[in-house]
């Protein structure tokens, strides 16, 4: 059971203060009776809630899929810039989504947004086995020494230890790297610890789920129901 007030507010229609409103006036049912405190708990996903006599329908979590442009930040919020919340609706936004782990400012490519924690927890654990494919363009040419110090398992420069990762060459200065783990600027300090710096970063997948490509950079979508059952039986 889960307070009335807390669940109309995860709509992200109303902020807790404007359903609190709503309440007062009269304008909230529960299976029919009229409401009478923001506290009252419910069952949000039995009881029958309608404001002004709609029903209000509920998502236990949300889960969207964005094609993430170069120039924003993978955050929530930053005081002065913008970050990839901005590019979402405010309902989405009152959500409390989070990106499922970062990309940098430059980054582009696959970004899920999502609040569901359990999920995103599993996602990002090395311990789960998620791949995450990027497409890398680097300065210089890579050779099959790149590709066997990936599998190896590369040290960067302050001491960290990369898990074993794959690098296939797709030209000279292009590749794909699949990692399982997301430290820091990962991609890019393992190809500049080989001396071929990044110089274009894109995420395609994150375990079976690719970045859908009719999706222009900027623009969103929610998951679909196939996509997000293999995700969850990935990660189970
Ligand atoms: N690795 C990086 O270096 N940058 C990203 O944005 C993602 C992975």
């Amino acid at each position: 059971m889960e307070r009335l007030d807390k669940v109309l507010a995860a709509t992200g229609r109303w902020s807790r203060r404007e359903v609190k409103e709503l309440v007062r006036r009269g304008r909230v049912t529960v299976d029919g009776r009229l409401a009478a405190a923001p506290e009252d708990k419910v069952d949000p996903a039995a009881s029958r809630i309608c404001v002004d006599g709609e029903p209000v329908s509920w998502e236990a979590f949300v889960y969207i899929m964005m094609h993430k442009p170069a120039g924003l930040l993978s955050a929530t919020e930053d005081a002065r810039q913008k970050t990839v919340l901005d590019l979402l609706p405010a309902e989405l936004r009152r959500r409390g989504l989070a990106p499922v782990g970062r990309l940098d400012k430059d980054t582009e490519g696959l970004l899920l947004l999502t609040d569901d924690g359990m999920l995103t927890h599993r996602l990002l654990s090395p311990k789960y086995h998620v791949d995450k494919v990027y497409f890398a363009q680097v300065k210089g040419e890579l050779t099959a020494s790149d590709v066997e110090a990936f599998a190896d398992g590369i040290t960067l420069g302050d001491g960290l230890v990369c898990r074993p990762a794959k690098l296939e060459i797709l030209t000279g200065d292009t590749c794909l790297v699949t990692l399982q783990e997301g430290k820091f600027h990962q991609v890019k300090r393992m190809l500049a610890s080989r001396g071929k710096p990044v110089v274009y970063l894109k995420r395609l997948s994150m375990g079976s789920l690719r970045l859908d490509e009719r999706l222009e950079k900027g623009q969103y979508r929610r998951l679909t129901e196939d996509e997000l059952r293999v995700l969850r039986d990935e990660t189970a």
